[in-house]
């Protein structure tokens, strides 16, 4: 197999350059990133196209002379990697990988961050579980014990899962929904829970909404964490209401709004501050994840995450989610 064939294939925008930076090859996938042919491309400097001319010319000479093994570098929204190109152990040229990069530069520390929290948890994790499954083929043993040893290790592999998934873009999957269902499903969900609790739901939905493109799952996943923090923030309040509305947003237009409104404990302005930041919580048990991940999710459906409280009175968190997404599939397509 030819490396051109190889790089053909990459899922990735790939192109290979000569000693001078001179493009001498391009996947398709380049080809549609410049929404340039590779005819137009060939020949021209690889630099022409993107803000950082000189560090990319520069990089491009290191890694065609120094052997370099693999440097990367952010070129506004796209992130470069560089790395030599060896026939026969000679260098030919170098290859370059254009990957998108994070509009903000700190959800990518956040992502490893994530990734390596999850992987570090998920070692011991797989020890609990073997060692649970050899203690249920002792004779004697706690059957409830190991019951709850694997239903909790497998409850922690799922919430992992879920985080792994959440910032995952490439698994939404985009249907035309109904909000006021989603909404109505989180509440069924907390249905036990709000009657103990003895807080009240009421609903202002605009019912001319009309039906837009979420994943439902994920999306779901987004209100029962902003709900489930408006249930708790009701724990020591005397009134505990939690009103939900939605409707078209003034601003910005094309958009809808969910506005969950709790009369709980509310936040001061340093809380307020840290709200969206990843493990940040004020509770014995809390993780800090909830808003994180509600937010991110938001976000990958083009939509934004608001927040309004006052301590002592309450809070309230709005969804604004676009009617069409950016790539034109939308309520009426
Ligand atoms: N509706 C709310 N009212 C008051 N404070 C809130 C509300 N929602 C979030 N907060 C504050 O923001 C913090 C972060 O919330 P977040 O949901 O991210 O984490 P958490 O609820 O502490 O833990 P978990 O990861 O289990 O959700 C909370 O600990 C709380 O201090
Ligand atoms: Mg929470």
């Amino acid at each position: 197999m030819k490396v051109e064939d190889l790089l053909f294939s990459l899922p990735l925008p790939v192109a290979i350059t000569d000693g001078e930076g001179r493009i001498t090859y391009t996947n398709q996938k380049f080809e549609f990133l410049l929404n340039r042919s590779f005819k137009y491309l060939k020949g021209k400097k690889l630099s022409e196209f993107f803000k950082n001319r000189e560090k990319i010319e520069e990089q491009l000479k290191k890694s065609y002379t120094d052997l370099l093994e693999i440097f990367g570098f952010r070129d506004n929204n796209y992130y470069l990697s560089f790395s030599p190109l060896y026939v026969a152990s000679k260098v030919e040229g170098v290859i370059v990988i254009v990957q998108p990069a994070e509009d903000n530069p700190f959800d990518e520390d956040i992502l490893l961050l994530l990734k390596g929290l999850s992987h570090e948890i998920r070692n011991p994790l797989s020890g609990i579980k073997c060692a649970a499954k050899l203690f249920s083929q002792l004779k004697e043993y706690d059957e409830e014990l190991v019951t709850v040893l694997l239903e909790e290790t497998e409850r922690i592999e799922r919430l992992l899962d879920n985080v792994t998934k959440s910032f995952d873009f490439s698994l939404l999957n985009f249907e035309k929904t109904n909000i006021h269902r989603i909404l109505q499903s989180v509440v069924k969900l907390f249905e036990s829970e709000i009657r103990e609790k003895g807080i009240s739901i009421v609903y202002d939905f605009d019912p001319s909404l009309p039906e837009i493109p979420l994943d439902s799952d994920r999306m779901t996943q987004a209100i029962m964490n902003i709900l489930r923090n408006a249930m708790e923030a009701l724990s020591d309040s005397r009134e505990k209401v939690i009103k939900i509305e939605t409707g078209y947003a003034i601003q910005p237009s094309g958009f809808i709004f969910v506005r969950i409104k709790d009369s709980g404990a509310g936040m001061d302005e340093e809380e307020l501050k840290k709200f969206l930041l990843p493990f940040f919580s004020t509770k014995e048990k809390g993780m800090g994840l909830g808003t994180f991940i509600a937010a991110e999710i938001v976000k990958r459906h083009g939509g934004e995450l608001k927040v309004k409280s006052r301590k002592g009175y309450g809070t309230e968190v709005t969804v604004l989610l676009p009617m069409k997404r950016s790539d034109g599939k939308g309520s009426d397509s």
